[in-house]
């Protein structure tokens, strides 16, 4: 069974209906505001309607929503939702109980589980994780690969055409360095042990000899020139770096359960780079200044915004982006370039997100102003994140001051969780508690991530990330599993088909209000792109079950009763496991 309209997207349908019975033209293509309440003393859902079209009617607010109410009733609302009128005008709908028991019916046989397609289904590329090959992908990267992978599943289930790329760093000057310490420094075992981390070894000790060994320095840059230019032995090299990389990212991603749809990196990129800049030349786009091509000002901005300025002692003066170097070399933002118009040419990209730091923030503010002018009309968005801080409120460091690991931080996780497990069910089998661990470790890092506002720092605390109380992966995992095993301690399996919910209890209108509200969240994740919308609806959804569960007996109580409650149960573990599921985390059966 596909999902019907949401409450208050049927709400909104008569409002609009009730507004135009009242007089009310509304703007093409514009619903009226209908909000979740945030005090349910004032009903499940608000509008200030009234207040906002009165004056142009020259009528009195609370007049004009008298009107709208008599519209309403009159149209039979009322068997949906009771409104009222209250303070200055504001339209109070308060959802009646046969409402709430309908959509108990419903949600526990949706196969979308409440959740409405998206009416104008977009195709949507999200790039993501992006590491640079030879320089393993560290905490940093953690945020982009998280939130980059949970706005792609959301998007998906919502009905847009996702494109998901990896657009690694795998041409960059980094391999003067890694080209020089492969011919010289490697290890040939530990590249396969662990290419990754020997990739890395060979980079980090080039980087110490290239700064204090001008010789070596110049060794590197010969190296990079000579891979530009096509030298077979260093591609051979290159090629082999970026295989060994790819191996090593994909066996991260495996374990994080994450893929992509391309892996179009950098290098993809290469022969389209001088006819790009000889048309950017041409068109007058781009300006030769100091023997560089650069991209400047297109005078449309007002200096303030436009990101080709800057203010150098209280004077404006040029910001360019170079496209094309003194030395005829190309960099990251001509690629960037070519990555637009492959996106847009060959995907028919609608919108692209780039979900990077935010310290990139110049670079793509520049991009998405030249490919404007340019003629691009996807919507371009910069998706920033900030910084995981350490317990000591500075940018997380691992002792040695290096940056950690992503690995290793999935491997604390992992064991922090596995300490929890032995303490906490300790009569589990040993490849069960395993599983667990891995499942509860690797919740706790991508729902720490994902349930944080992405612009704001945040402190990574292992102990609290995988405690079983407070608002943690484990926390959800948990309930879930006490819904299930809810349904472990029936004779038979409950027949919901046919179901005729009746909710009247406290407790029950609670958690169907919660459980209904998934639909009418979720399409608001995509409004700033913000997964911590889903991770927090997750955790008061659980909360409400638990207080559900407090107040109203399921496994003593009788009859249609009873079957209401437990499909109430089913529905809240359905909603629980599809929410995590978006956040990337899985779900348990026991814990
Ligand atoms: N490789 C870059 C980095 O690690 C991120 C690339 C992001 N995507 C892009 N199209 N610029 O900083």
């Amino acid at each position: 069974m596909s999902t019907s309209l949401t409450i208050q997207s049927q709400l909104q349908e008569k409002l609009t209906a009730a507004l135009i019975a009242a007089g009310v033209e509304l703007p093409e293509g514009i619903s009226p505001a209908l909000s979740i309440s945030a005090d349910l003393r004032f009903g499940d859902y608000q509008s200030n309607v009234a207040m906002m079209f009165a004056k142009k009617l020259k009528m009195n607010p609370r007049e004009l929503a008298g009107k709208i109410v008599a519209a309403l009733q009159e149209s039979g609302t009322d068997e949906l939702a009771t409104t009222d009128i209250a303070g200055p005008g504001f339209i109070n709908f308060r959802v009646t109980q046969q409402a709430w028991s309908e959509r108990v019916n419903l949600l526990v046989s949706d196969d979308r589980l409440g959740v409405p397609q998206a009416s104008n289904p977009a195709n949507i590329v999200v790039d993501f994780s992006a590491p640079n090959v030879a320089k393993p992908m560290h905490v940093g990267h953690i945020r982009s690969t998280i939130i980059g992978d949970s706005l792609s599943r959301i998007s998906r289930f919502l009905g847009h055409n996702v494109i998901t790329d990896n657009h690694i760093g795998d041409w960059g000057t980094q391999f003067g360095m890694v080209i020089y310490g492969w011919k010289n420094l490697i290890d040939q075992a530990a590249l396969e042990a662990a290419p990754l981390q020997e990739l890395l070894r060979i980079y980090r000790a080039v980087n110490l000899l290239y700064k204090s060994d001008p010789a070596i320095a110049e060794i590197c840059k010969n190296e990079l020139v000579k891979l530009q230019s096509g030298d077979e032995e260093n591609k051979a090299i290159w090629q082999q770096c970026v295989d060994v990389s790819k191996l090593g990212l994909n066996a991260i991603y495996d374990r994080l359960d994450i893929s992509f749809d391309h892996w179009l990196g950098e290098s993809y990129y290469n022969d389209k780079l001088a006819p790009l800049t000889e048309a950017l030349k041409a068109s007058g786009e781009a300006k030769l200044s100091d023997g560089a091509l650069c991209v400047f000002s297109g005078d449309e901005l007002e200096v303030k915004k436009d990101p080709f300025k800057k203010n150098e002692d209280g004077e404006w003066i040029d910001l360019p982006m170079i496209v094309r170097k003194e030395d005829g070399g190309f960099n990251y933002a001509t690629t960037d370039i070519a990555t637009i118009d492959f996106r847009l040419q060959e995907w028919n990209a609608d919108k692209i997100w780039y979900v990077v730091d935010a310290r990139q923030s110049l670079h793509f503010r520049q991009l998405f102003d030249i490919s404007k002018r340019r003629g691009c009309q996807a919507e371009l968005e910069h998706v920033t994140f900030g910084t995981i801080l350490g317990k000591d409120g500075k940018p997380l460091k691992t002792r040695d001051g290096d940056l950690p690991q992503l690995e290793d931080v999935l491997n604390d996780a992992i064991s922090a969780s596995r300490a929890i497990i032995e303490e906490k069910s300790a009569d589990l089998p040993a490849e069960e508690k395993d599983a667990l661990a891995i499942s509860i470790g690797l919740g706790s890092v991508k729902f720490t991530e994902l349930s944080h506002n992405r612009n704001s720092d945040y402190v990574f605390d292992l102990d609290k990330m995988v405690a079983l109380q407070g608002d943690t992966a484990p926390y959800l995992q948990y309930s879930n599993v006490r819904c299930q095993s809810i349904f472990r301690k029936l004779d038979e399996t409950p027949d919901f088909s046919g179901l005729q919910a009746e909710i009247s209890e406290e407790g029950e209108i609670s958690l169907t209000r919660m459980l209904a509200r998934y639909g009418e969240i979720l399409p608001t994740v995509l409004d700033d792109l913000r997964p911590n919308i889903l991770a927090n609806y997750l955790l008061e959804l659980a909360r409400s079950f638990h207080s559900f569960f407090e107040a109203c007996p399921v496994l003593q109580s009788e009859g249609n009763t009873q079957l209401t409650r437990l499909a109430l149960c089913k529905s809240t573990s359905r909603i629980l496991a599809h929410g995590l599921s978006l956040l990337g985390i899985d779900t348990p059966n026991r814990m």
